[in-house]
């Protein structure tokens, strides 16, 4: 568990430990305000039982009042029926393009329209405590329909996927120290996955005003501080991906 970012009111918790060996390491994101919690990418079953007694740790279920899917992936949605169950009191936020696929995940007798938010394309603010988090808009990057998370608070920036690293389990580490070094492990990723230069570019657009400090993406090492950031944004910015190598 790292504690991200504290203060009286807020706290920003990243998860990093909870993936077995031979599964693609995955990040968890707990973000709670004045008593209310957010939970972030909460992956698959074999994170569940871990995470549903941790997470007690930062605020107790009955108050965790979101769970958000930034896209349809396992490695999110894998546990949601699990997650619907275990904290009765949350919204299942997840974009609109999803919505109507997600109901297979859960019993029959599941009412979805009373507990899930769709997030139009054009994103939405969630009211967290005091606090309002962003829905940012990262579409193609690289699920059609998929959202990040700008917390004004913390200046913490949960990406999802984007500015995912894939790292060898033996050198694994919390933090981006070198950022140069890090691109091994991000490029090939990205490469593959992201749908190409033009979602890339639509996205900068939206987050060159924001003031970030960190960015947390949902595997990998976090990319902390503002000289570190700026270096990911850069990178990103000149990257050929997806349909651009076809
Ligand atoms: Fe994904
Ligand atoms: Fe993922």
């Amino acid at each position: 568990m790292i504690p991200l970012y504290t203060d009286e009111k807020h706290k920003v918790v990243v998860f990093r430990g909870f993936t077995p060996r031979g599964y693609v390491q995955a990040n968890q994101l707990v973000i709670a305000d004045s008593g209310e919690g957010l939970l972030a990418d909460p992956s698959g079953r074999v994170v569940f039982p871990k995470l549903v007694s941790e997470i007690s740790l930062v605020v107790p279920a009955p108050k965790i009042k979101y769970v958000f899917f930034s896209h349809q992936d396992p490695d999110i949605v894998g546990a949601a029926a699990s997650w619907y169950t275990a904290l009765p009191n949350a919204k299942i936020v997840l974009p609109e393009v999803w919505a109507r696929f997600i109901p297979h995940l859960f019993p029959a007798e599941t009412n979805p329209s009373e507990r899930f938010y769709s997030v139009p394309d054009s994103g939405a603010e969630l009211a967290l405590g005091a606090c309002t988090l962003k829905l940012v808009p990262a579409h193609f990057l690289h699920s059609p329909g998929n959202f990040q998370i700008y917390d004004p608070c913390s200046r913490v920036l949960f990406s999802g996927d984007l500015f995912a690293s894939l790292t060898p389990e033996s050198q694994d580490y919390d933090f981006v120290a070198d950022f140069e070094a890090h691109v091994q492990y991000m490029e090939p990723f990205h490469r593959r996955y992201m749908a190409g230069n033009k979602a890339i570019q639509a996205w900068l657009n939206r987050v060159r005003g924001l003031d970030v400090e960190a960015i947390v993406p949902q595997h990998g090492a976090i990319i902390r501080g503002r000289e570190n950031v700026q270096k990911a944004l850069r990178w990103l910015e000149q990257l050929k991906c997806g349909i651009d190598l076809l």
